[in-house]
């Protein structure tokens, strides 16, 4: 696979862009979609390869999807209509997200479905979404493993189930709420916060759903076996896309930068809260709320005064996937940062807490990192003059990209692997590093 040559900073820039869709949204609308009846038309889908994995696994279950650009069209033939036939294989790919929340909708496969994926996701978690889909009445056939490949067989006696989701996991949580759909009665989650987009979709699409909201934790009420309509949905910009290009304005010099229609639902923009208390003056306008999600253009600016933050674990769950690029600011912040209860990260697409203290030690930050915290010593005046090489991450988007942004903001010739990684989410990265004028080479 090829790989990417960083030689050069950026120079100052002044731009308006707009990021691909938001990944979590994408997948959830198709598969909802192919839940409801009727012809779903969804707009502004990313060609990314993890929501193309998710079209090919729904076409596998005989579901109709039509692509035209960025535009689908899903034709729903209703709850537990999948095509169900012998000797399914679908491969997850690299999404963790679809193979978990897939699950959910197999809870009735009268025959063995088997989920594979890629070398990343097949050292993934599997057993926490296993083990409430066990109580739905699933079973499952792993060789004793908790991982991926894994067989799924359903059950024609689901029942509906109390559940208490407790590691902040929204993977978790909507897998047991695409269950719910399919299972007679009500099923009780009690969720610790995390994103809240399958909730936001199931009240869009008037599904009976009912959310009592505490502080550290929701409880959901779902009814099941409720048929649904057909609906139309544009996929706003994803926040977690748009963190990359925050990150690269806000370390380098006098630049400016609005993005565009990006998604700023409260349970995402822990990121913005993270970066805002380190310094930086990241605005929101134009908010506005589409499908029940908000939405609004991000504007940033360069800012070369960032402070060290002991960063609250309460905003882990809402920044879950920014934290590597969080790890950047924290390098160019006077003082020493610190991270706490980040488990989590080390069971991500890579081992991400490990990984990217290794990246900061090799631009020269020290750090400490030892039960799932993490140091960072940051340095106002970081400037890379050596040979940086990132290799053997797992194919991680989020490694690849932190590195490139990395390499455009403190300099050094950095030689970055496995280029096509990126695709598994933000399709359109390079390109829009080339339009705010980044010069890099692939070989
Ligand atoms: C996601 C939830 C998060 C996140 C992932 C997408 C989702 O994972 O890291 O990229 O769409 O629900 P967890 O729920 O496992 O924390």
């Amino acid at each position: 696979m090829a790989k990417i040559v960083v030689e050069n900073k950026i120079n100052n820039f002044n731009q308006v862009i707009s990021v691909d869709g938001d990944k979590s949204i994408s997948i959830r609308s198709l598969l909802i979609g192919s839940q409801s009846y009727g012809i779903c038309k969804i707009d502004n889908l990313p060609k990314s390869d993890d929501i193309i994995s998710t079209i090919l696994g729904l076409r596998k279950l005989g579901v109709k999807i039509l692509i035209k650009g960025k535009s689908c069209s899903i034709y729903g033939k209703g709850l537990n209509s999948f095509d169900f036939k012998k000797n399914i294989i679908i491969n997850a790919g690299n999404s963790g997200t679809f193979a978990r929340l897939l699950l959910g909708l197999l809870i009735k496969t009268p025959n063995l479905i088997k989920i594979i994926g890629d070398k990343s996701l097949s050292r993934r978690d599997f057993q926490r979404v296993t083990l409430p889909l066990r109580e739905f009445g699933a079973s499952f056939y792993n060789n004793g493993s908790a991982k991926l490949p894994l067989k799924i067989l359903g059950s024609e006696y689901v029942r509906p189930i109390n559940y208490f989701e407790q590691k902040g996991s929204a993977q978790c949580k909507s897998s047991v709420m695409l269950a719910a759909l399919n299972s007679p009665g009500t099923t009780i989650i009690k969720a610790k916060k995390s994103r809240d987009h399958t909730e936001k979709f199931f009240k869009y699409l008037k599904l009976p759903i009912n959310i009592i909201r505490n502080k550290n934790f929701d409880t959901i009420k779902i009814k099941g076996e409720c048929q649904f309509k057909s609906f139309k949905y544009n996929i706003p910009g994803d926040i977690s896309s748009s963190a990359f290009f925050i990150v690269i304005t806000l370390l380098s010099s006098n630049s400016k930068l609005k993005i565009k229609d990006v998604n700023i639902n409260p349970s995402r923009i822990g990121f913005i809260k993270i970066a805002n208390k380190m310094g930086a003056k990241i605005k929101i306008l134009n908010k506005r709320i589409k499908h029940g999600e908000a939405i609004g253009d991000v504007f940033v600016k360069s800012q070369s005064k960032l402070k060290a933050i002991d960063c609250p674990s309460s905003l882990n769950s809402n920044a879950i996937d920014e934290f590597l690029i969080i790890f950047l600011l924290a390098s160019k912040a006077s003082g020493v940062s610190n991270f706490t209860n980040l488990n989590e990260l080390n069971k991500k697409e890579s081992p991400r807490l490990k990984l990217g203290s290794k990246i900061l030690n090799k631009m020269g930050v020290k750090t400490i990192q030892k039960n799932g915290s993490l140091k960072i010593f940051g340095n106002p005046k970081l400037s890379i003059e050596n040979d940086i090489t990132v290799k053997n991450f797992y194919k991680d988007h989020r490694i690849f990209m932190t590195s490139v942004i990395a390499a455009l903001c403190f300099g050094g010739k950095w030689i970055i692997h496995d280029v096509d990684s990126y695709k598994s989410s933000f399709p359109s990265f390079l390109k829009l590093l080339k339009k705010i004028g980044s010069k890099y080479t692939l070989i």
